[in-house]
């Protein structure tokens, strides 16, 4: 893979491209060891080692990014109307095909990776690898525990998976579910006679929120959390 200069500075966050510029003209920037002061240049950042000012940049083929998804926005990459998670990350991660990893409703907040990583996205949704996600849940009125929909009910003609339900009085719980149908949580407590009013999820296959985000904030995933996620 192929790219300018003055884009994988800005990709890698070293630099911004009017920076790279300046710091090129300097003489700050080395590929593979020698000086390159033309941002335009093309490298290649599986093979070549660029440094900046005196240090290598470290390069991530794969971009994993958190984000605590505010209501109101959709888990999307692009959308003719609405806005989109992908559209709150800043240039150039919002026009670097990244796409979320997985879905959340409109309205639900919480815990969202958005990636390039199709082949690892692709694992951890799959309903074979189980990847636990938790959400904390507000209900409008008891659910019926009759109904005992943890143990699975019948949805798009199938039988959900297990799930774990603890409540910490009768309208605020915890969930965790192994598997993501679309709007399960709220199909799963309409059927146990409530109604959910607030959803955030709080953790994906074993990362949990990082609850210094502030709603619309993201960061990096660290090399910790990619493991975490490889290991599901
Ligand atoms: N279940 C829901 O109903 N909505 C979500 O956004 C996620 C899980």
């Amino acid at each position: 893979m192929s790219m300018r200069l003055d884009k994988f500075l800005s990709v890698t966050k070293t630099a911004s491209r009017s920076e790279a510029g300046k710091a090129a003209k300097h003489g700050k920037i080395c590929v593979n060891g020698k000086v390159v002061t033309d941002c335009s240049a093309h490298i290649d950042p599986d093979t070549d080692v660029i440094s900046f000012d005196g240090r290598d940049v470290v390069y991530r083929r794969f971009i994993w990014i958190m984000m605590n998804k505010p209501a109101g926005v959709l888990s999307a990459s692009n959308d003719k109307k609405e806005k989109t998670v992908v559209d709150l990350l800043p240039p150039p991660l919002n026009s670097m095909e990244l796409f979320p990893c997985g879905r959340l409703d409109k309205d639900t907040v919480g815990l969202i990776m958005i990636t390039n990583d199709g082949d690892l996205a692709h694992k951890l949704l799959s309903p074979k690898y189980h990847a636990e996600k938790e959400y904390a849940f507000t209900l409008e009125r008891p659910y019926n525990t009759a109904k005992r929909i943890e143990n699975g009910m019948m949805m798009d003609g199938k039988m959900t998976k297990p799930a774990k339900i603890v409540m910490e009085d009768e309208l605020h719980g915890k969930i965790t579910l192994t598997e993501g149908k679309y709007h399960q949580i709220k199909r799963m407590f309409e059927y146990a006679d409530s109604k959910v009013t607030f959803l955030k999820r709080l953790t994906f296959g074993g990362i949990a929120l990082d609850e210094a985000l502030a709603p619309g904030q993201w960061r990096y995933l660290t090399k910790q959390e990619e493991e975490i996620l490889r290991q599901n």
